[in-house]
């Protein structure tokens, strides 16, 4: 499989986690250095760093540059320290799991690894190391289980997408990018038609340039054009990213996804989930317990400059929503495609942690 023009959105270099800047995509790319705790829990709090698996990859690393500078050679203080790191990390964003999982992980290697405070340490940046290198193993084979899964005809594909799942959303390669990716490189996909994505633009700004990246070839929609373009036979199927996934199959993912999964369930067209096992949350029975995060409503009224609504409004933003299991026709995993139902008895005891 090739990788060129990888995207890698988190990178440990020189002592230090390089970020590419997401808000600033795509009229410009910039990394962002992060020495510290605070920084990473800033960087994911204002989305330089997004996306659930990314966010995940990122919290760990900000858990090892929290424990670097916890000064104490004491063990037991060094562990209670650590987990004022992890509270700091946890109150960033609250709905992609992932990030809770990653930060439980780095907790679990601190108390299970013996020896000095500096050892501790040294354990600490290797298990980060290793949650981002395995986020990219998992898109890879998240990549191909969903190629596998998507409708046999036609022999070329037109899927649809929203927000960004893409390489910039994880440690690389991308989740249901991952898929498209790997649908473009078995010579199987016609075209992804990227939804906006009101109010953050992940569509429009990251998914257009990943795949501009990449020579797939994409078109940007309005997230209102999407049952007029299924309506016209536009659309083969649709394939999603996920922040958080309940024990029964029901999906948290960026505001917009429900409208989409209900208007392809109208519409006759295969809706899929592409998500790693990091991403379901076994302790949440159904979707109606996922807390979705609400955002600053200037990413409503505002654009740039400009304010676009009168004075003395009231606003919503929910950043996210709940699609019902019954409208997924799979979910795919790094381990293959489950229908929502499946999922627990597949999957449950395979989740590290
Ligand atoms: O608010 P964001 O940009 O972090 O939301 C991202 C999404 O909703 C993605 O679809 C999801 O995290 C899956 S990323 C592989």
């Amino acid at each position: 499989m090739s990788l060129q023009n990888q995207v890698y959105p988190v990178i440990w270099q020189d002592d230090r986690v390089l970020l590419i800047d997401q808000t600033r995509l795509p009229s410009e790319y910039a990394l962002v250095d992060i020495h510290r705790c605070e920084d990473m829990a800033q960087a994911i709090k204002t989305m330089i760093v997004r996306g659930a698996p990314a966010i995940g990859v990122a919290a760990a690393y900000g858990m090892y540059l929290g424990a670097r500078e916890i000064e104490t050679h004491d063990r037991d203080r060094f562990l209670t320290q650590l987990e004022d790191v992890a509270k700091t990390l946890r109150a960033t964003r609250p709905t992609a799991v992932n990030l809770f999982w990653a930060i439980e992980r780095m907790l679990k290697t601190a108390r299970q690894t013996l020896g000095s405070v500096d050892y501790l340490k040294q354990a600490l940046l290797k298990a980060a190391k290793a949650i981002n290198a395995e986020d990219i193993q998992t898109c890879q084979a998240i990549g191909d289980h969903g190629l596998s899964a998507l409708p046999s005809a036609p022999e070329k594909l037109r899927l649809l997408t929203h927000c960004n799942a893409g390489a910039l959303a994880t440690a690389g390669y991308g989740t249901a990018l991952g898929v498209v990716r790997s649908t473009w490189q078995a010579d199987r996909l016609e075209r992804v038609y990227a939804d906006e994505t009101r109010p953050r633009l992940q569509g429009a700004k990251l998914t257009a340039w990943e795949c501009v990246q990449e020579g797939i070839p994409v078109t940007v929609i309005t997230d209102n054009m999407a049952a007029h373009c299924m309506q016209q036979g536009m659309i083969d199927a649709v394939v999603v990213g996920a922040d958080r996934i309940a024990a029964n199959g029901d999906t948290a993912n960026k505001i917009g996804t429900y409208s989409v999964a209900l208007i392809a369930k109208a519409h006759n067209i295969p809706f899929f989930v592409a998500a790693p096992l990091s991403t379901i949350d076994f302790e949440i029975r159904d979707g109606s317990q996922i807390p979705i995060e609400e955002r600053d409503p200037a990413e409503i009224y505002q654009v740039g400059e400009t304010i676009l609504c009168p004075p003395g409004i009231d606003y919503y933003n929910p950043a996210f929503d709940v699609t019902p299991a019954d409208l997924i026709a799979a979910i795919v995993t790094e381990h293959g495609a489950f229908s929502p139902s499946q999922l627990h008895g597949e999957l449950y005891s395979r989740k590290i942690v």
